[in-house]
């Protein structure tokens, strides 16, 4: 199945945690909560009570079987949906293949990276649905609901995922450009990327405690490694012997493959590693780093690494503001029979 296939066939690069540092645990400071979120209309928890009673029941069970076969599955998902709900909203526009009239977001420069096990995850959970209930649950609700299991089941927060989406009918390469983050952004480009689509600051950080599981290849932060500035090749806010280590798995610019967990230490786990890490110097992505390096960030970060429980909430919080971007509801879009393709267009 072409949408099923890995673009990439990475081998994923075990860097074991190679460095002991005392944690120095900040006080946390008083900071306001993110503001809440509107509620939205036409979208409700129990939406497909009576029309797939068991749509819940089998998303679960199906996401259970790829995670534990496909470890990967749940970043893949994750940044699947964020990519997603960025680009026309949260409508599985994502989802689209491209044929000979449309180049599809999906083939978008921002998205070629996306792993396979991301798309795999979503047909699997929409194939089982079919089956019970034809054309009832949309893509767009499948990817909102299957990344909030897998967080969970990762060891992250539950937080309620509203239902209702309807399926979006555009999916165009050329409106990903400048809708995704990318990790040359400087702070004022990432928070006023966020702030345009609603999130404050401390959601945008929350938010990227996302990269507390999954890996980057080493395109994304070779540039930090060995072409800091003409003067100082090594980004010097990395920890030298994780700088060092990151080096020898970047070493080959000719192998695309290669990467590295975004979180050092637990990869696999979501917790609240990837702001422990930031504090050491241990962020991958230049955008992470300045996550601690900049001084509106900063005090989050701090938060979030001191006190899983907040994260956790405000994780959460931020997660179910994020899965109504753009939502299309009522007669808008479609319920797709096929999550890659259009109703009107032929397989
Ligand atoms: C703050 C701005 C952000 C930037 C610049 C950014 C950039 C990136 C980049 C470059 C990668 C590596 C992709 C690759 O090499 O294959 C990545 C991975 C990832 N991102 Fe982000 N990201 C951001 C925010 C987010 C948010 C808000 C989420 C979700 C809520 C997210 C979820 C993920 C996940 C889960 C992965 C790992 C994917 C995998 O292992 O398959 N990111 N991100
Ligand atoms: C995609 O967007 C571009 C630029 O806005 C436009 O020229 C093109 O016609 C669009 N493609 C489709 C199939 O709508
Ligand atoms: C960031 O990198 C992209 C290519 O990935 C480039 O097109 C863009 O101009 C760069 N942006 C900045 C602000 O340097
Ligand atoms: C961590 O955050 C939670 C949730 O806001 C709060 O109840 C708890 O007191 C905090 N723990 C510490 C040690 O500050
Ligand atoms: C809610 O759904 C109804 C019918 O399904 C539709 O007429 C109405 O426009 C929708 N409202 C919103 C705000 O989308």
């Amino acid at each position: 199945m072409a949408s099923s296939s890995n673009y990439f066939p990475f081998p994923i690069i075990l860097l074991l945690p190679f460095l002991i540092i005392t944690i120095n645990i900040p006080e946390s400071s008083s900071l306001p909560t993110p503001s809440s979120q509107a509620p939205t209309p036409n979208l409700s928890l129990d939406y497909y009570k009576t029309s797939c009673p068991d749509f819940v029941k089998i998303v679960r069970e199906t996401v259970t079987s790829k995670q534990i076969n496909n470890p990967t599955t749940a970043a893949a998902t994750l940044r699947l949906f964020f990519h997603d709900c960025m680009v026309e909203g949260c409508d599985a526009s994502v989802l689209v293949s491209s044929n000979s009239f449309n180049k599809a977001e999906r083939d978008a420069h921002d998205n070629i990276a996306l792993p396979g096990d991301g798309f795999d995850m979503i047909i699997r959970i929409k194939t089982a649905l079919e089956l019970t209930c034809p054309k009832t649950v949309s893509c767009a609700d499948i990817i909102s609901q299957a990344t909030r299991d897998l967080v969970t089941m990762v060891g992250g927060p539950f937080y309620n995922v509203l239902l209702g989406r309807r399926d979006g009918l555009v999916s165009n390469s050329s409106r990903v450009d400048g809708n995704l983050p990318r990790t040359n952004m400087t702070m004022d480009n990432l928070i006023s990327f966020f702030e345009t689509r609603g999130f404050s600051i401390q959601e945008m950080v929350a938010l990227s405690g996302a990269h507390t599981i999954g890996f980057s290849h080493c395109v994304e932060f070779r540039d930090r490694l060995f072409n800091y500035s003409p003067n100082t090749p090594t980004d010097p806010a990395i920890n030298p012997k994780f700088a060092e280590a990151l080096k020898k798995i970047c070493a080959n610019q000719e192998d695309t493959a290669m990467s590295a967990f975004n979180d050092v230490f637990t990869p696999g786990k979501f917790d609240n590693m990837y702001f422990q890490n930031l504090e050491k110097g241990l962020g991958l992505l230049a955008t992470d780093s300045a996550m601690f390096m900049d001084k509106r960030t900063k005090p989050f970060v701090q938060l979030y690494a001191a006190n899983q429980t907040q994260f956790f909430l405000d994780f959460g919080r931020a997660m179910e503001k994020l899965s109504v971007v753009g939502v299309k509801t009522g007669n808008e879009g479609e319920v797709r029979s096929r999550c890659d393709h259009f109703n009107n267009v032929s397989a």
